[in-house]
C-alpha cells in the first residue's frame, strides 16, 4: 500500500492532510524518515508518527453518550450537532447510526462501516434497541400487552402505522419508569408509542443497541472507540 493512503486511513484524515504530515517528516518507516507519498509499504513494515506506532485501521467504531440539546446531524444552522463533539476523527467519513431526538440521551454509534450501519438500521434486520423512559403517568400491566400486540401510532396525521411487537418492562418501584425495547426506528417512535397508551415521555435515554450496552462510564457528550468484543455485540 502507498504510504499516503496508509497515513490517511490510519489518522482518519484527508488525503491533503496526510501528505502534509508526510512532508513534515513526522512519518518513519522501520525507523527511517520517509517523505515520499508513493513510498510502497510491505506487510511487515513498521510505521510511526511522531515516533509513536501508527496502526492502520480501516474501520472506526465510536460509542457516544449523546447529551440532550444536540441533534444527530453533521451540520445545522440552528442547533448544536453531535459531530462537533468528535475530535481526532475525520468527520466526512463518519456515519451517524440512526437518529436520537434533540432531547434524548444515551447510546449513539458513529462509524465509517456502511455495512454494519445498514445491519443496525435497516427495518428488515429487526435490530433491538432498548430505551429507558420516564413518563408523566404510571404504566399499567395492560400497556405491556398493548406493546406486545403492536401499538398503533401515526407516522403523519392521516397515516396510521401498527408497530411491531415491543417489550415494556415496568420498574416495580416506580411505574412512571420503564425499559422499552423496539426493533424499528420510526420518527419519535418511543414517544408516539407511549402517547398512544396515554403517557407523555418526560425523559428518554437509549441504553442498548443489539447486545451492546451504553458504557455508563461515559458522561453525556463523551465518546470512546469500541473494543473488538464490543463490536462483536453489535453483530
Ligand atoms: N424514539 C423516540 O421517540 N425518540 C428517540 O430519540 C428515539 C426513539
Amino acid at each position: 500500500m502507498r504510504l499516503d493512503k496508509y497515513v490517511r486511513v490510519a489518522l482518519q484524515t484527508s488525503r491533503n492532510d496526510a501528505r502534509q504530515v508526510i512532508k513534515n517528516k513526522t512519518i518513519k518507516v522501520n525507523g527511517k524518515i520517509i517523505t515520499k507519498n508513493d513510498y510502497f509499504l510491505n506487510d511487515n513494515d513498521s510505521v510511526t508518527y511522531n515516533d509513536k506506532p501508527l496502526i492502520y485501521k480501516k474501520f472506526i467504531y465510536l460509542m457516544m453518550n449523546k447529551p440532550q440539546g444536540y441533534i444527530c446531524a453533521k451540520e445545522d444552522k440552528i442547533h448544536k450537532v453531535v459531530i462537533d463533539l468528535i475530535d481526532d476523527y475525520n468527520h466526512n467519513d463518519l456515519i451517524i447510526v440512526g437518529r436520537l431526538d434533540i432531547d434524548t440521551e444515551g447510546l449513539l454509534l458513529l462509524t465509517n462501516d456502511g455495512i454494519l450501519c445498514h445491519m443496525l438500521t435497516s427495518p428488515k434486520k429487526d435490530c433491538p434497541k432498548e430505551y429507558y423512559v420516564q413518563t408523566d403517568i404510571e404504566f399499567t400491566d395492560e400497556d405491556i400487552l398493548v406493546f406486545k400486540e403492536g401499538v398503533e401510532i401515526y407516522e403523519t396525521v392521516d397515516k396510521p402505522y401498527k408497530c411491531k411487537s415491543a417489550s415494556l418492562e415496568i420498574d416495580k418501584n416506580d411505574k412512571h419508569n420503564a425499559k422499552i425495547t423496539i426493533t424499528e426506528g420510526k420518527y419519535h417512535q418511543v414517544k408516539k408509542m407511549c402517547k398512544s397508551v396515554g403517557k407523555t415521555v418526560t425523559y428518554l435515554k437509549r441504553l442498548k443497541v443489539n447486545r451492546l450496552s451504553l458504557d455508563e462510564k461515559l458522561k453525556p457528550g463523551e465518546y470512546k472507540e469500541l473494543t473488538e468484543e464490543e463490536i462483536e455485540l453489535l453483530k
